[in-house]
């Protein structure tokens, strides 16, 4: 199944529930901040953001079924569906604050986050903050399997099929860092968590500064 076609079709029922460290993000992004959330999926994070106090927000996905799904449990929120994935419709250095989160798993092409990461550069002004957070490797024992699974399938260690078939990647601390060498880090943690299907997941969240 295409990763567009699952998080239209599949993915649009679940919950997400990564939380949002709001209080590192306020101490470098002014609350007047234009925020852009790409893979805003439902808009969860978008509400997160605004029960922070942050009004000027906008989320992009490519997943129409995400954007009717959002625009239903949360009206006034700003939901777009993106008419060309990988590409942040917003004009040179006129975003203050970009959001991902748990996007770059779904991204298993290495040059596709690269351009997005790009993108991003693109589109923030100077100085401007990118609070990122996704998967990384896990050592739960659960997935050792799916882990050398992946590795014969996509020749590489952290990307593998979900029982749904979703292909998703799950990354190195040192491939995260390597993405984002281009900015300046600001906070990087690393915490256990859990993904969308209730399964133990290691995660990172980060505050980037271009
Ligand atoms: C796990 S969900 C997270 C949604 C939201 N960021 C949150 O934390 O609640 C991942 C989202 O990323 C979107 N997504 C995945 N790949 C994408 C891509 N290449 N371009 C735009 N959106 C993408 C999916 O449609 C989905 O809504």
């Amino acid at each position: 199944m295409l990763a567009q076609d699952y998080w239209n079709e599949v993915g649009v029922e679940k919950d997400f529930e990564d939380p949002l460290y709001a209080e590192k993000l306020l101490k470098l992004l002014p609350l007047s901040s234009h925020i852009v959330e790409y893979g805003c999926g439902y808009g969860r994070m978008m509400n997160l953001l605004r029960a922070a106090g942050y009004e000027d927000l906008v989320g992009f996905d490519f997943a129409e079924g995400m954007i009717t799904r959002g625009k239903k449990e949360n009206p006034s929120l700003d939901l777009r569906p993106l008419e060309q994935s990988g590409r942040i419709p917003c004009t040179d250095a006129s975003v203050d604050g970009m959001v991902m989160s748990t996007v770059l798993c779904c991204m298993t092409d290495p040059y596709e986050k690269m351009e997005l990461i790009e993108e991003v550069l693109r589109v923030l002004k100077q100085g401007g903050i990118l609070y990122i957070t996704d998967f990384l490797q896990c050592s739960h024992p659960s997935y050792e399997k799916k882990y050398t699974q992946g590795m014969a399938e996509f020749g590489n260690w952290g990307t593998y099929r979900t029982n749904e078939g979703l292909v998703v990647r799950h990354y190195t601390s040192q491939e995260i860092l390597e993405l984002l060498v281009p900015f300046d880090l600001h906070w990087f943690e690393q915490f256990d968590f859990k993904t969308m299907n209730q399964n133990p997941a290691r995660t990172f969240h980060c505050i980037a500064q271009k």
